[in-house]
């Protein structure tokens, strides 16, 4: 059985203070934290390198979801899996799904696959044995706060049926938009890892904000009729 994760993105926690703000989403209930590593190239945005996820990783014990919107990811695979990834995802759009995904397993790191959303899953639906997670964007990577993108349902399912199709054990994560609706709507479809920025870290309760996520999510696994 997929196991349900909730995973807050730091993209959104107070810079200031982001051992506190870890710490403080571990001790509420998440199950890891997500690192987004922009830049300025493959997205508009910049936000950090592997010295943050360096940071994090002293910080809280729980694994870390590293997601690189990075031009050329193959060049920093070593640099993340030595920061304290547990879990490292690339975008489909600018690598080699099977080579790089060999070599963050040769790292001891578990590799994981992601598009945006005007990008077909053929990208990487053949390779979908060489990757523990897919991560499907509900939002064009770059910018937390942004509006939930409802057609990615379609693309959950189509990812999940294909998994199962091929007797695959795979995470499907969502990362965009997640909130206590959405959440329940993606799980419906047969999501079952759920990134959420604003959602957690733009409210002072983390606890009531993390439940409220598994919460839907629970409700949207009852929907979906099955087990994955
Ligand atoms: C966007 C990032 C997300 C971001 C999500 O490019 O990949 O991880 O933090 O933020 P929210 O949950 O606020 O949409
Ligand atoms: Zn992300």
């Amino acid at each position: 059985m997929a196991r349900i994760e909730i995973v807050p993105s730091i993209l959104s926690a107070d810079f200031t203070c982001i051992e506190r703000e870890v710490k403080k989403a571990q001790d509420a209930g998440a199950d890891r934290i997500h690192c987004d590593v922009m830049d300025g190239n493959f997205v508009p945005n910049i936000t950090f390198g592997p010295l943050m996820v360096e940071a994090v990783r002293r910080c809280v014990t729980i694994p870390l979801d590293v997601h690189l919107m990075i031009i050329n990811p193959m060049k920093y695979v070593n640099d993340f899996c030595n920061a304290g990834a547990s879990i490292l995802i690339v975008h489909a759009e600018v690598c080699d799904v099977p080579l790089i995904a060999a070599t963050i397993r040769k790292n001891n790191v578990r590799p994981a696959v992601s598009v945006n959303p005007d990008k077909p899953t053929s990208l990487f639906l053949p390779y979908l044995n060489t990757v523990d997670q897919v991560l499907i964007m509900t939002v064009f990577a770059g910018f937390g706060g942004q509006k939930f993108i409802p057609e990615m349902l379609d693309k959950i399912g189509e990812v999940r049926n294909e998994a199962a199709r091929r007797n695959l054990t795979i995470d499907i994560e969502v990362d965009g938009g997640i909130n206590d609706k959405t959440a329940e709507e993606c799980a419906g479809r047969g999501a079952n890892v759920f990134v959420a920025g604003s959602y957690i870290f733009g409210h002072g309760d983390y606890e009531a904000r993390i439940g409220a996520i598994r919460t839907a999510a629970g409700r949207g696994r009852e929907r979906l009729g099955h087990e994955i």
